[in-house]
């Protein structure tokens, strides 16, 4: 080991793929000797692993480089990286702007990160920005940061480019890890103690191993024994083949919960954005899955004020959300990204004001939509995985139940990773409250029932 052993804090921005990729760099330094630490201050290296996909995130990190630029100060030996999406975007700018940086790298390059700490030892700046299409990562062992849940990245970059999107451009092209791989890692995630599989991908059902596809990938990992619970995100409406609600519908293992990104209920502003399905095709899928999986949890991604976007449009857009009724949404005001096919072709002809007026209307439509979707759930008995104690009261637990919601219950003797039967009998915007029923003693001492 040519560093002396060093404490590393990685700070996570953007999608779940990012919190999968800060594991995996962790794990890459975890094997030349780093340890991870909890707080910058702790840190001889700072690594924040960054977002490209709306402006205000990459404004945020702008922010927070400024922040962290003062443990520098305090500890001029200490190295100050940018990683990630943002890097890869606008690696120059962030030079030029914040010059105390010391590494900036790109999202398929993190093996180079030992070489380029020792590197910054002796050279003032380490700059990485190739794309390979070759990197899946494979054989690295993920430090993993969450509790029950264990994120899986098995295919990597985009090849769909929607106009507006930035992705395809930071994080390459398409490829997918061999399923002999994804299936040992499966097999790590149970042998480390994990409950909870979730597979991830930008456009995860476009999976690919030879002629087998995302369903057959999905069957084998629901064969891998001691996995409880699988989850997948985000699949793209234009690769669900029905074999894919198959195999979810007869395996109990997978979890009853689809994010689906609609991103405009307007059939011309989807043709704009290159998403290749028409809203009636939308329309007919979703009512495909739902005939198919009577009991799924369906969420979903708007933009609103897209190029060329009119009140029609719009109006088109809630009216799907209020036929539709997902359970859940992420809802954006669209952001030009430079480089992007809508950035270089399409007028951001949309007012900001008016961007805001259409998101707070279908802010407000969908906050009454999951309100009574989480309201129906009352009455009902659920499986909730126990993830950990509530913020509020320390007295009782929080965890999801099979279609992802969050539910609090009382502590009782249940442990991190139970599973236990809930009883819904309150809910409130966001959260289901539950109770447990008395633990029934099965000691054989005590004379109960
Ligand atoms: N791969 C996923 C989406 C990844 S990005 C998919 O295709 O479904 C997550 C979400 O961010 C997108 O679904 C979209 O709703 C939003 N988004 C992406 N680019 C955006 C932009 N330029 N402006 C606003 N929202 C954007
Ligand atoms: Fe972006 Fe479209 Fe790819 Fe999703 S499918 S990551 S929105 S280009
Ligand atoms: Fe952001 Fe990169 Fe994910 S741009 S949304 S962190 S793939």
């Amino acid at each position: 080991m040519g560093v002396s052993r060093r404490k590393v804090y990685v700070e996570t921005y953007g999608c779940q793929m990012n919190v999968s990729d800060s594991e995996l760099m962790l794990g890459i330094l975890s094997k030349e000797g780093y340890t991870a630490v909890e707080a910058p201050d702790e840190a001889d290296v700072i690594l924040i692993n960054t977002c490209a996909v709306r402006e205000h995130a990459e404004q945020r990190i702008i922010g927070r480089l400024g922040d962290l630029y003062q443990f520098k100060q305090r500890n001029p030996r200490l190295i100050l990286g940018v990683c990630g999406c943002m890097a890869q975007h606008i690696g120059e700018q962030i030079i030029a702007r914040a010059p105390y940086v010391d590494l900036v790298m790109g999202p398929d390059v993190y093996r180079q990160l030992p070489e380029a700490i020792e590197r910054i030892e002796t050279d003032e700046l380490y700059v990485s920005l190739s794309l390979d299409k070759t990197e899946h990562y494979d054989g690295v062992v993920p430090v993993r940061q969450e509790g029950v849940r264990a994120w899986l990245t098995i295919m990597r970059g985009c090849d769909k480019f929607c106009t507006f999107c930035i992705v395809p451009y930071v994080r390459g092209r398409e490829r997918s890890l061999p399923m002999e791989e994804v299936l040992r890692q499966v097999h790590r995630v149970v042998d480390q103690g994990y409950q909870e599989v979730i597979l991830l991908g930008q456009t995860v059902n476009s999976y690919r191993d030879g002629d087998r596809d995302f369903g057959d990938l999905l069957q084998a990992v629901a064969e891998v024994a001691g996995i409880r619970r699988i989850r997948f995100t985000s699949p793209h409406p234009s690769d669900f083949a029905p074999s894919i609600l198959d195999v979810i519908a007869s395996n109990d293992k997978i979890c009853k919960q689809i994010h689906l990104p609609l991103q405009s209920g307007s059939t011309s502003v989807l043709k704009a954005m290159r998403r290749s399905y028409t809203a009636e095709e939308f329309a007919a899928l979703i009512e495909q899955i739902r005939t198919r999986i009577p009991q799924i949890a369906l969420g979903t991604d708007i933009i609103v004020g897209f190029s060329g976007e009119t009140e029609q449009d719009f109006l088109a857009t809630c009216q799907m959300m209020e036929d539709i009724r997902f359970d859940t949404a992420f809802m954006f005001k669209y952001s030009p990204r430079k480089g992007t096919i809508a950035d270089r072709k399409l007028a951001d002809d949309v007012p900001e004001d008016e961007k805001t007026r259409r998101l707070q209307t279908i802010i407000d439509i969908q906050q009454q939509i999951t309100r009574e979707s989480n309201q129906a759930m009352i009455g009902h008995t659920v499986e909730v995985l126990v993830e950990g104690e509530s913020r509020r009261d320390p007295e009782k637990m929080f965890g999801k139940t099979d279609d992802f919601r969050t539910t609090i219950l009382p502590g009782g003797n249940h442990r991190i990773g139970d599973l236990v039967q809930v009883k819904i009998v309150d809910s409130t915007g966001h959260t289901l409250l539950g109770e447990t029923s008395h633990a029934r003693s099965n000691c054989g001492d005590c004379p109960m029932p």
